[in-house]
């Protein structure tokens, strides 16, 4: 037997596989586009563990199961009192027994691992405190079909470097693009991160680059990316951050020193008058929608890679 493989981080894949992914999820797209499915995933079965709040992640992954034949189930905080009422590990050899496969929202990163340790089939990553790798796969998509191209483009994220950028970042070095953080001192990528995506994007010929002023990061950006700055379970950080963050709120002001082309992503769930305004969010060039959409069809390549 094959052993089973987990979707933790985007890290984990090589370029080549990388870009399998990518080009199976258009083709998927494509087929879903044109009437519908093939029911690779019947009679398979998700078992989803929210620990956190969720709309995109949670419906994108039961609506790919379903249009692929197979069938999700939802577990929440209440259901599963993951590492509360039983342990993570015990979670994992229990669930795994009835279902295909497992995505999981966590805080700790570490659960994460933990229950691919004990699990019989594959675990997902549906958010971490350390990274989102879903979210990349299907961001990549959208800056694909509104740029044409990923190579050469240049990619810029705007604030707090954290699960989401980590991600993205890694995404983009498989892509060849060159990617610039503009994010505080204090809230940049970490040292190993951007050690991996530098020796990654050396291997692509893309870049990856961190600076801290955001008008120099967005100057030459083609794709301009925020997203909160007080991610989920970090609330009690908001008084702390928020001083820190304002000047790299993505706004018309900001907006001035970027190229009149750049399309503006967010990951979402925005926090309007944050990390973005209103008009940047609802502007022409706004492919925020385009986005969310695109992790249902990102997601269908995963789940068939992992669970067929
Ligand atoms: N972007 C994202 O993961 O959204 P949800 O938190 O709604 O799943
Ligand atoms: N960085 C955000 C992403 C939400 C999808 C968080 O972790 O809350």
């Amino acid at each position: 037997m094959l052993r089973k493989r987990d979707f933790l981080s985007l890290a984990d894949l090589t370029p080549v596989e990388f870009n399998e992914w990518l080009d199976y999820a258009f083709a998927l797209k494509r087929e879903w586009l044109a009437g519908g499915n093939a029911p690779l995933l019947q009679n398979k079965t998700l078992g989803m563990i929210f620990t956190k709040p969720s709309l995109r992640t949670r419906v994108s992954f039961e609506m790919a199961m379903r249009q692929l034949g197979g069938h999700a189930i939802y577990l929440g905080p209440e259901e599963i009192g993951l590492g509360k009422r039983e342990s993570v590990a015990d979670v994992a050899r229990v669930l795994s027994r009835f279902v295909d496969g497992i995505m999981a929202r966590v805080f700790a990163h570490s659960d994460l691992v933990t229950l691919a340790e004990n699990s019989r089939v594959p675990v997902i990553n549906g958010l971490s405190d350390a990274s989102h790798p879903c979210q990349a796969l299907g961001d990549m998509m959208t800056i694909y079909e509104h740029k044409g191209a990923l190579k050469g483009v240049h990619v810029s994220f705007i604030g707090d470097a954290n699960n989401v950028a980590t991600e993205l970042t890694f995404a983009c070095a498989y892509s060849g693009t060159h990617m610039t953080l503009g994010c505080p001192v204090e809230y940049q990528l970490g040292p190993d991160v951007l050690a991996k995506a530098q020796w990654i994007a050396a291997q692509t010929g893309g870049s990856v680059t961190q600076i801290n002023d955001p008008r120099t990061a967005i100057e030459a950006a083609e794709v301009i990316y925020t997203d909160t700055w007080i991610s989920m379970g970090q609330e009690a950080e908001a008084a702390v951050k928020m001083p820190i963050f304002m000047p790299y709120q993505v706004n018309a002001d900001l907006m001035q020193y970027a190229r009149p082309d750049a399309i503006i992503m967010h990951c979402l769930p925005a926090h309007r008058g944050q990390e973005i305004t209103d008009d940047v969010a609802d502007h022409s060039n706004s492919a925020i929608w385009d986005q969310a959409e695109n992790r249902m069809h990102a997601q269908k390549a995963i789940l068939v890679k992992l669970l067929k």
